[in-house]
């Protein structure tokens, strides 16, 4: 479970750089981009199953508020919901709030099982918090721009980005 899921979300990100890159407009593609991102975010709620350790339970369900409001504009850019601005903007304030918290959350070495954190975490806290505190900043910048239908698929382009970038180094 835990390398499919892992694969899938790489798999994601290269897919979603690779649409940048060529996509320009084409509202097939933002659909098929929202898609994908549903799909992924759709496979993760089951990881933290389980799980013993209560500190380490708070950060998982932490990482589960932030990809939940992902979800919620992931939906909204494939059209299964409504463009709602108003709603779109509040996830990206719960995203920023979520990544607020990250660094208090990680900040003991805690350990569970279940746990997909690497120990390098704590080993290079100041840029593991640097990674948080870059996506708090993008998503409240979101959390102000956002305008039309068009900008969720940028939205949803630079946060993945930026959870990749700090998944890829940080968690199994
Ligand atoms: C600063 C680093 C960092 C950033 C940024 C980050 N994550 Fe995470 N994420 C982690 C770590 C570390 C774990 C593993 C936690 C554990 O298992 O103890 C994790 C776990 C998760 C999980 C699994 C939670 C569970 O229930 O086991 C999901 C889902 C997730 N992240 C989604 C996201 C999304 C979506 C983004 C971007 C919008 C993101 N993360 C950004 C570090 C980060």
């Amino acid at each position: 479970m835990r390398k499919t899921l892992e694969e899938t979300l790489t798999c994601f990100t290269s897919f979603l750089s690779g649409l940048f890159l060529t996509a320009g407009t084409n509202k097939m593609n933002i659909k098929i981009l929202a898609t994908s991102l549903v799909a992924v975010l759709g496979t993760q709620v089951v990881a933290h199953e389980g799980v013993k350790n209560p500190a380490v339970m708070a950060r998982m369900n932490g990482m589960k508020t932030i990809s939940e409001n992902m979800k919620v504009v992931g939906e909204m850019a494939k059209g299964k919901t409504r463009f709602d601005v108003s709603a779109a903007r509040a996830a990206m304030v719960a995203v920023a709030e979520g990544a607020a918290e990250t660094p208090a959350l990680f900040t003991p070495e805690e350990d569970d099982p279940k746990s997909e954190a690497l120990p390098l975490i704590w080993e290079r806290f100041d840029d593991f918090t640097e990674k948080a505190n870059r996506l708090e900043i993008l998503a409240s910048q979101l959390s102000a721009s956002i305008e039309e239908p068009e900008d969720l698929r940028s939205a949803l382009f630079v946060l993945g980005e930026n959870c990749k970038s700090c998944h890829e180094l940080y968690k199994e």
